[in-house]
């Protein structure tokens, strides 16, 4: 089993990369392998919304960014963490641009995978970006991994998180949670209990009509 941790930060060892490793070091213990993923600091393109992807099942029609690496390696992953930086009380413009195609093209490999969001800022918003992160994962059919209190860290330099021992903390128990979710699922499929299918034809009417 494998858990694909979105580092989010511009940053690519900054302040959530520290919390994410936190996280990372805690699944590992637990037997489950990891793998951090920087989104880096090139811009990521927005959705444009142009339906491209309903047809190339898994892949957004626009390469040449983070999106569709992230894809690929979410098809076989087990399970998910979103990471990003606290920028104007939301969560970093460019984690949004890449959760948005990358839920869109390709909801297939995240449903009834867990998924947890952590947050890193200096001072102030991060709950306000927790709420909009945590919102992916209700309607992408995730179940949230719980931790012990708001996962989130403090720090403008990782340092200054390294000393947020109650974030670390938090951290390392949504690791020890993830990691037991995972098998709980694991241990649920060899008992023939599975994800239930979807209905067919999904329905989707508009508030127009
Ligand atoms: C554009 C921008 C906006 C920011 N806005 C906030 C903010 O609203 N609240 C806050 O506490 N920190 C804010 N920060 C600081 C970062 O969230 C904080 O230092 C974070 O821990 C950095 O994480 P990183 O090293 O992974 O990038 C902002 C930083 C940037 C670059």
């Amino acid at each position: 089993m494998k858990v694909l941790l979105l580092n989010g930060s511009p940053h690519k060892e900054g302040c959530t990369y520290i919390a994410l490793s936190e996280v990372a070091g805690a699944i590992e213990k637990e037997g489950i392998e990891t793998e951090i993923f920087w989104i880096g600091n090139e811009p990521v393109k927005g959705c444009i919304s142009c339906g491209a992807c309903k047809k190339e099942k898994g892949r957004c029609t626009f390469d040449g960014d983070a999106v569709n690496v992230f894809l690929e390696k979410s098809e076989s992953a087990d399970g998910f963490v979103f990471g990003s930086p606290v920028h104007y009380a939301a969560p970093a413009g460019a984690v949004l641009t890449l959760l948005d195609r990358v839920f869109y093209a390709g909801a297939a490999f995240f449903a009834g995978k867990p998924g947890a969001a952590v947050v890193s800022a200096r001072r102030a918003g991060t709950t306000a970006s927790l709420d909009v992160l945590q919102k992916y994962f209700p309607i992408g059919g995730m179940p949230q991994v719980p931790t012990q209190y708001w996962p989130q860290v403090h720090g403008a330099f990782p340092e200054d998180v390294k000393q947020d021992l109650e974030g670390l903390q938090i951290m390392r128990t949504l690791g020890r949670n993830f990691a037991w979710l995972l098998k709980c699922i694991e241990a649920g499929k060899e008992k023939g209990i599975s994800y239930p299918e979807a209905e067919v034809p999904r329905a989707w009417t508009n508030f127009v009509r």
